[in-house]
């Protein structure tokens, strides 16, 4: 009977939207050329594309040396965090866009969307100040990239620019690891919780801001297990073989939970304007890390590049003015390219999954629907039907 009920709640609510997306349709094509959406990134290292090539910074927070990019897709290091592409890359190709260029990359181009994001970034501008292009100032630049799409396309365009596109934000690790464990003061300042709901506040503000400039999808890329990066490995105060760093991995899946909770709350608050792809990165990561050859990978624990136990220590490159870093032979047999970052291979693996893999892994939208503007039922619309064990976003 419950399954009845549901089953028409659902078909019903199915052939409103149907409905309404149909009339939506016909009033809003008339005119409009087919366009691709444009695709705006925010972030960390995780999504840099080279942004930090570009600011007085520490060589730990840049990856524009080699071995950095060194499978050959692109012709020299381009900044990425990486063997070579990164996530975004993967996406971009998706959605039929080029490469969507680093801001602050002279002459960049930015009629397909431009990346934010930062090395070492974080939301809270404390995280490593001074070194990084923080939340609130990647958001002040997309103000200015707002502002000189209406000076060259009017502003009717540009707004039509601004709301079809897709915003992809991944930042928040590093909040948690040098922002906070690596942080003895904040440690002293703020407990888990309350730093976790500081994190969590301002990247709200920062997603209501977006809306408010006209953003209206939105992908966030969950945080992983922290604790399992091969430099958390060989950080933690129980020895570097006593397995993943259970304080970091703890306050990225607290992270998770809350992003989660918040998600379908602003999706309320901004009733027909706001449309999320949230993703679970943490337990697909986990994954690999636990399982590795039942992925096609070989090492989940370990760097491929890096010096130390794990190869947990990032001197990549020779960052840490060490040039003795060791490198393995075949980056796609590892998760994990260097101390901090999964290798091109796991960029792509995951950039599949969030463009169109299961429920379990990316919802209630996937970044096909996103950009597409496939238009379908969301959580809130049919939260009443599904029963709660089953919320996965
Ligand atoms: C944002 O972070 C600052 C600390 O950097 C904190 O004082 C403030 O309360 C946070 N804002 C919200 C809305 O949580």
């Amino acid at each position: 009977m419950r399954l009845l009920n549901s089953f028409f709640g659902t078909s019903f609510l199915m052939y409103l939207n149907l409905v309404v997306a149909f009339l939506c349709f016909n009033a809003i094509r008339g005119g409009f050329a087919e366009k691709n959406s444009a695709f705006f990134i925010f972030g960390d290292s995780s999504v840099d594309p080279g942004n930090n090539n570009y600011i007085e910074t520490i060589p730990e927070n840049r990856a524009d040396y080699k071995p950095y990019g060194q499978n050959g897709f692109f012709k020299e290091p381009t900044g990425r965090f990486s063997d070579g592409r990164i996530i975004v890359d993967y996406l971009a190709e998706y959605a039929n866009l080029p490469i969507i260029p680093p801001y602050l990359q002279p002459s960049a181009d930015y009629s397909h969307g431009v990346n934010f994001a930062s090395g070492g970034a974080g939301v809270l501008s404390t995280t490593n100040q001074g070194l990084v292009i923080d939340f609130k100032t990647q958001l002040e630049y997309f103000d200015k990239v707002r502002l000189s799409l209406t000076e060259k396309f009017g502003s009717a365009e540009a707004e039509e620019i601004i709301s079809n596109a897709v915003y992809f934000i991944s930042m928040g690790s590093n909040d948690y690891m040098g922002g906070y464990l690596g942080n003895p003061k904040m440690q002293e300042l703020h407990n888990p919780e309350e730093y976790v709901r500081m994190v969590i506040g301002n990247l709200t503000q920062g997603i209501q801001e977006l809306c408010e400039k006209g953003a209206k999808k939105l992908a966030f890329l969950s945080l992983c297990p922290l604790g399992c990066l091969p430099a958390l490995r060989a950080l933690n105060p129980q020895g570097h073989d006593a397995g993943c760093f259970e304080q970091a991995t703890a306050l990225a899946f607290a992270h998770n939970n809350a992003l989660r909770t918040v998600l379908p709350n602003l999706e309320l608050l901004l009733k027909g304007t706001f449309k999320y792809s949230n993703s679970n990165f943490y337990d697909w990561l986990l994954d690999r890390i636990n399982d590795p050859t039942t992925y096609g990978f070989k090492e989940g624990v370990s760097a491929c590049c890096g010096a130390g136990p794990h190869r947990g220590i990032l001197t990549c490159g020779g960052t840490k003015k060490d040039p003795n870093y060791e490198l393995c032979e075949n980056p796609n047999d590892y998760v994990w390219f260097d101390s901090f970052h999964p290798t091109e291979r796991i960029h792509e693996q995951f950039a599949k999954a969030l463009w169109n893999g299961p429920s379990t892994v990316v919802g209630p939208y996937n970044l096909e629907d996103l950009f597409l503007d496939k238009n379908k039922q969301t959580i809130a619309d049919i939260v009443d039907d599904i029963p709660e064990t089953q919320q996965i976003f």
